[in-house]
C-alpha cells in the first residue's frame, strides 16, 4: 500500500491530490479563472503569485481530506512540464522539497501524459481502471493543446498530429471573447450553443479534408471575426448569438470528431479516448458518442473534474509509473516548460 501525494501548477489551477492503490483520496483544486478573466487570458506573473498563495492551503486540505499527515506519504509527484515556467517552478520545487525532507522518492510528470491517461479514471470516488485499458486513438483538447495520439499499450504512445496554430479550447475562448464573453469562454459558448442552430451559418472546417492528423483553428476564429464585422447586429440579438455559438462550435467539433474517428479506423483500434478541458463540451461528447457507436468503437471520456487541470491525474499516473518500475526523478530536476510528448 502506497500513499502518493501530487501537485499540479502548470497553468492557472493550483491543485493537490492524494492517491492510494489507484484510488483518489483527495483532489483539491483552487482555480484562478476569475482572477485572469479581467485580462482576457492567463497572466503568468499573477498565476505564479496565486500559486504561491494557494499552495500550502490546498496541500493541507488534500492531506486532511485524505485523513493523512505528511509523515504518512510514501512518494511525492509534481507536474514537471509543459506549462508556464514560473508557475511550474512553484509546484515542482515544493514537491521536491517535500520529498527531500521526508526522504521519499520524487516523480516528475508530463502534464499531457497525465491528461492522456485520465479517461481511465472513473467513478465517485474516482478510481483508476487500468484493468480495462486497451489500445486507443486519443484526443487531448484543452486551452493550450490539441493533440491526437495512438496509444499502442500503456506508456507506449505516439503523437499522430497536433494543432499548427491555436488549440481547440483557445478557439472556443477567442470566439467567446469576440462576442463579449469572459475568459475562459468555452463553458458559456457550450451553454449558449445548446439553444442555437448549428446549421445557421456554415463556418470553415479547417484541415478537415487534409490527409494528415494535424489541426488548425486560427482561421475559424478569423472567419467569425469577419462575420461579425459584416453582421454587427448579431451581437445585439440573443437568438442570433446562440446560433452563432452553435455554428462556430459545430465547426470545431466536426473537425475534432471526424479526424479522431478517421485515425481510429485507419489504425484499427477499438477504443477512442478524449481528455482535457474541451472534453467537457456537451456537443463534442454527444457527437463522439454517436460516431463511435456507429463504428462499434468504445468511447472513454475524462470525467468532470478530471478533464480540466487537476492533481489527481498527475498522482494516478505517477503511482502507475512508480509501481511499473519507472525510476524516481531527481530532486534537482528542472522544470520542462516545452517538454515534448
Ligand atoms: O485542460 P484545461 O483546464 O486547461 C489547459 O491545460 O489548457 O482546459 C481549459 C480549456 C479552456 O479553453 C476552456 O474554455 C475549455 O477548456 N473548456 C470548454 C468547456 N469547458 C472547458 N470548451 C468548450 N466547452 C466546454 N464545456
Ligand atoms: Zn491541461
Amino acid at each position: 500500500m502506497l500513499n502518493l501525494f501530487a501537485l499540479e501548477t502548470s497553468c492557472d489551477e493550483t491543485s493537490a491530490a492524494v492517491v492510494r492503490d489507484g484510488r483518489v483520496l483527495a483532489n483539491i483544486i483552487a482555480t484562478q479563472t476569475r482572477l485572469h478573466a479581467e485580462y482576457g487570458g492567463v497572466v503568468p506573473e499573477l498565476a505564479t503569485r496565486e500559486h504561491l498563495r494557494n499552495l500550502l492551503p490546498v496541500a493541507r486540505r488534500a492531506l486532511a481530506v485524505a485523513g493523512l499527515t505528511a509523515a504518512d506519504l510514501d512518494a511525492v509527484a509534481a507536474t514537471q512540464g509543459p506549462g508556464l515556467p514560473s508557475a511550474l517552478l512553484v509546484g515542482l520545487k515544493a514537491a521536491q522539497s517535500l520529498a527531500f525532507s521526508l526522504g521519499k522518492p520524487f516523480l516528475g510528470i508530463h502534464h499531457h501524459e497525465a491528461h492522456l491517461y485520465s479517461p481511465w479514471i472513473s467513478g465517485d470516488p474516482p478510481q483508476a481502471r487500468f484493468d480495462q485499458f486497451q489500445p486507443s486513438v486519443s484526443l487531448i483538447v484543452s486551452g493550450g493543446h490539441t493533440l491526437l495520439l495512438h496509444v499502442k499499450a500503456e506508456f507506449q504512445h505516439r503523437v499522430l498530429g497536433s494543432t499548427v496554430d491555436d488549440a481547440a479550447g483557445e478557439c472556443f475562448d477567442k470566439v467567446g471573447k469576440l462576442i463579449g464573453l469572459a475568459y475562459p469562454a468555452g463553458p458559456e459558448v457550450d451553454r449558449l450553443a445548446a439553444q442555437g442552430n448549428p446549421r445557421a451559418w456554415n463556418f470553415p472546417r479547417p484541415m478537415l479534408h487534409d490527409p494528415g492528423d494535424d489541426f488548425s483553428f486560427s482561421g475559424l476564429k478569423t472567419s467569425v471575426r469577419y462575420f461579425l464585422e459584416k453582421n454587427p447586429a448579431v451581437l445585439d440579438d440573443p437568438a442570433k448569438l446562440r446560433d452563432l455559438c452553435a455554428s462556430a462550435q459545430a465547426a470545431i467539433i466536426d473537425v475534432l470528431a471526424a479526424k479522431t474517428l478517421r485515425a481510429a479506423l485507419r489504425l484499427g483500434v477499438r477504443c477512442v479516448t478524449v481528455s482535457g478541458g474541451v472534453a467537457c463540451n456537451s456537443a463534442l461528447r454527444r457527437q463522439l458518442a454517436s460516431d463511435c457507436q456507429r463504428h462499434q468503437l468504445e468511447l472513454r471520456l475524462s470525467e468532470g473534474k478530471l478533464s480540466t487541470d487537476n492533481a489527481a491525474m498527475i498522482a494516478i499516473l505517477a503511482e502507475r509509473k512508480f509501481l511499473a518500475g519507472f525510476p524516481a526523478g531527481s530532486l534537482d530536476a528542472e522544470i520542462e516548460p516545452s517538454w515534448a510528448m
